[in-house]
């Protein structure tokens, strides 16, 4: 039986022969490739069915009286730099390479949910996001005007942009775990979709570059049932609740889908769920770009959750959150 790397040949018979002069495609990448196809043709209409049900949530939001979050004329007068909470978390987009079309589209996906999201948090994180090469900056740009966004962006990889002491990478593979939050370092994630075909990528190239490395405490705190790992968003909205003064538990339990059945280790330590646990205790930060009540759209409090996300979520997106 041919592999995914073996080019063969069908016959008329339909019988399978092996020819090392005529690289036809493979079996695999033939069907990946229709895949993406159908996918491709089917954009127009996922926008437009997208469009329609972001009018009728608007229309029903507006006849029940729902809070949307803050309106686009606030959210222009907001800037991230003004923000209280000085947390730098770094997107690493120097891995986009390995990730096929679809998974790529789905990492943007979840950068763009995390900015969304930043942009409306009543103290948002200071984001940035680094190393892309010019071909990921073209594919970034025809997803969306991103390059606008209130985001530091630096095509230079986070080791050529921090110092390499502040570097703490987060990687799910690492001995080391997340303690306290530190406004001297700077959190990175890996802007990564890769369904776990690359166990080690992160951890193996932050030892390469000889920088800090960490993983979330969830073995501390959780038992799961399925793997410890997270998908891009659901790492930056974790860090997002510790420095809103949750603790690990709390923000874990409101972050990672009930799916992933998560449940808290009896013997996790008590104080983590009062709210004192290292990663919080001297992080609570005030409101800087306060979305009080006068602010928001119709005068009630806005929660991250609720929030209306202006990505197009095609059935595909919908699901980004299970997307690792
Ligand atoms: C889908 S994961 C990428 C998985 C990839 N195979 C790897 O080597 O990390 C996306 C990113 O989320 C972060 N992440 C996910 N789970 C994590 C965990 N349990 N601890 C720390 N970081 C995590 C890492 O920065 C990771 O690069």
């Amino acid at each position: 039986m041919a592999d995914n790397n073996t080019y063969v040949q069908e016959n008329v018979d339909g019988n399978t022969e092996h020819s090392s002069t005529q690289p036809v495609m493979s079996k695999n990448q033939l069907k990946k490739l229709e895949k993406h196809r159908r996918w491709l043709e089917s954009k127009a209409q996922r926008k437009a069915k997208e469009k329609l049900k972001r009018k009728l949530k608007l229309q029903e939001a507006k006849e029940t009286g729902k809070n949307l979050g803050p309106s686009r004329k606030l959210l222009k007068s907001l800037k991230m730099c003004e923000s209280t909470c000085k947390l730098k978390i770094c997107f690493d987009l120097s891995l986009a390479d390995v990730m096929t079309d679809p998974e790529f589209s789905k990492a943007f996906k979840q950068l763009h949910r995390c900015y969304s999201i930043n942009r409306r948090a009543p103290a948002p994180l200071q984001l940035y996001i680094t190393g892309y090469s010019d071909g990921t900056k073209q594919k970034m740009s025809k997803m969306s005007g991103c390059f606008n966004w209130d985001v530091n962006f630096n095509s230079s990889r986070h080791t050529d942009v921090f110092e390499k002491e502040k570097i703490v990478y987060l990687t799910s593979d690492s001995p080391n775990v997340v303690d306290e939050l530190d406004n001297d370092k700077v959190y990175i994630i890996g802007a990564l979709v890769d369904h776990n075909r690359l166990k080690n990528i992160c951890y193996d190239k932050a030892v390469e570059d000889d920088v800090g490395h960490a993983r979330l405490p969830l073995d501390m705190y959780f038992k799961f049932k399925t793997r410890k790992v997270l998908t891009i968003d659901q790492v930056y909205l974790i860090f997002l609740r510790l420095t809103q003064g949750k603790s690990w538990i709390d923000a874990v339990m409101e972050t990672v889908p009930k799916r992933k059945g998560v449940e808290i280790k009896e013997d996790s330590d008590e104080s983590a769920k009062q709210g004192e646990s290292a990663g919080e205790a001297d992080f609570v930060v005030e409101n800087s770009n306060s979305l009080d009540a006068a602010d928001n759209n119709n005068g009630s409090s806005c929660d991250i959750s609720d929030l209306e996300i202006n990505v197009t979520h095609s059935k595909e997106g919908e699901k980004i959150q299970a997307d690792a």
